[in-house]
């Protein structure tokens, strides 16, 4: 079985998690990317094919980390044809008062959130219009609704603009860019006050990727928008 190479960023847990192993078991080698390389060694151990699963310790909001992250699964695997940018972290914030995280940790999930993609996109990119490849990246529907004082919505919004942006300077290059935006998944990425709401399972959004991913070159798959039965539409 040979679906080609399949770099997912933020694979240690989670939606990357769940998206590893799908992809895998339909047939693409997997590089696994995070900074937590015990969790990747352990995924890694779990997928059992040693020779389609790469574990790359790497911090996806620091360039010289992610470029060499990517030149790693070229030498490796000679090519790459899907990179799926997904890392990301959510701490609570308000611009008005107090409530949440101090403004000094707001700065982690901003550069993870938005920098992180854009420079996911710039290493990538080249091996992906040598492949024909895809552009994948983890959205929000917290990416299309207003939510009062809350910067990771914010972030999302960027990283909606972003995909846009990237798929724009992509055409002509045979290079496809897909979004996909979840409502709440049931990982550790979730906030407290929102435990007791609809989630969906981080294998659903995984099915969501491998969707898009699965298409046939002529066709792009722009967006998904994916929210578990019963969440609210503002959020
Ligand atoms: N859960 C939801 O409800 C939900 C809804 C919509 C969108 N999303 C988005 O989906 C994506 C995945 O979220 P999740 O819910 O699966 O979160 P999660 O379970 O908390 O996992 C986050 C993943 O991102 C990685 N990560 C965080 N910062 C990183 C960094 N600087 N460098 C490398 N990896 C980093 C983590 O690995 P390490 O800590 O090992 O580095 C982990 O593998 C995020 O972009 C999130 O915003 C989540």
């Amino acid at each position: 079985m040979d679906g080609g190479t399949f770099l997912i960023t933020g694979a240690s847990r989670g939606i990357g998690a769940a998206t590893a192993r799908l992809a895998a078991g339909a047939g693409h080698r997997v590089a696994l990317l995070a900074r937590d390389a015990a969790g990747l060694h352990r995924l890694a151990e779990e997928i059992a094919a040693p020779d389609r699963v790469l574990a790359v310790p790497c911090d996806a909001a620091d360039w010289d980390s992610v470029r060499e992250a990517v030149g790693l699964v070229v030498r490796t695997w000679g090519r790459l044809d899907v990179a799926f940018a997904n890392a990301g972290v959510s701490v609570d914030t308000s611009f008005l008062g107090t409530r949440g995280a101090p403004p000094p940790e707001w700065r982690e999930m901003v550069l993870t959130n938005v920098y992180g993609p854009a420079i996911a996109a710039r290493a990538a990119l080249p091996e992906l219009v040598r492949s024909r490849g895809h552009f994948v990246i983890s959205g929000s529907a917290a990416g299309r609704g207003v939510r009062p004082g809350n910067l990771y919505a914010a972030t999302k919004w960027a990283v909606t603009g972003l995909a846009q942006s990237i798929r724009a300077e992509c055409v002509g290059t045979g290079v496809r860019v897909s979004l996909v935006l979840p409502g709440l998944v049931d990982t550790g990425g979730i906030p407290a006050d929102r435990a007791g709401d609809p989630k969906l399972d981080p294998a659903d959004v995984a099915r969501a990727v491998l969707y898009a991913v699965g298409q046939p070159p002529a066709v792009d798959v722009n967006e998904i928008l994916i929210r578990p039965v019963g969440q609210a539409p503002q959020l």
